[in-house]
């Protein structure tokens, strides 16, 4: 089996993408994360077979893509739940309670970082800075952000992303 075999795992609308994102740089290897944001916007993670369907087209051993996936937190090696919360796990959002907060949300959901509840509902990730300080602290739950977060309202606020859907 030559690498190119593997390619067929991926998509013509995965592929039409990804070759779309190399068309506007000068290597191919250098669209690595887009195109894995584009399996994965389509997939909901990456599973290997699909890391090898990338490397392939990208000119690029597994080994290399595997290494920029595993150092993007935002890039999901293995399945997820419906919903990824992204909590923020930097300075400003310590200093409001972010820890507590953290904690609470934990034990509603009954899962730590880089864990899915047993509905498979939410996957709880943490992030460095989301970029709001001022409204510390903060999560996201898939698209939303939410800010000022107070660990007494969170079962609320999740019964509220629930009934979102
Ligand atoms: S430190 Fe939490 S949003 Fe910046």
């Amino acid at each position: 089996m030559t690498d190119l075999d593997v390619i067929p795992t991926l998509s013509p609308e995965e592929i039409a993408e990804i070759e779309h994102e190399v068309a506007l740089i000068p290597r191919r290897d250098s669209a690595a994360i887009d195109a894995l944001m584009i399996v994965q916007r389509h997939r909901g993670w990456v599973s290997d077979s699909s890391l090898k369907a990338i490397a392939a087209l990208l000119e690029m051993s597994p080994e290399e893509l595997d290494g920029i996936a595993t150092f993007y937190n935002l890039i999901y090696r293995q399945p997820v739940g419906e919903q990824v919360i992204l909590f923020c796990d930097s300075v400003s959002c310590w200093l409001r309670n972010g820890d507590g907060v953290k904690e609470k949300l934990s034990e509603l959901l009954g899962i730590d970082y880089g864990q899915t509840t047993a509905d498979g509902r939410y996957t709880l990730i943490p992030v460095p800075c989301l970029g709001a300080c001022d409204r510390a602290p903060v999560m996201m739950v898939g698209d939303d952000l939410h800010t000022h977060l107070d660990d007494c309202d969170l079962a609320s606020l999740l019964t509220c992303e629930a009934n979102h859907d």
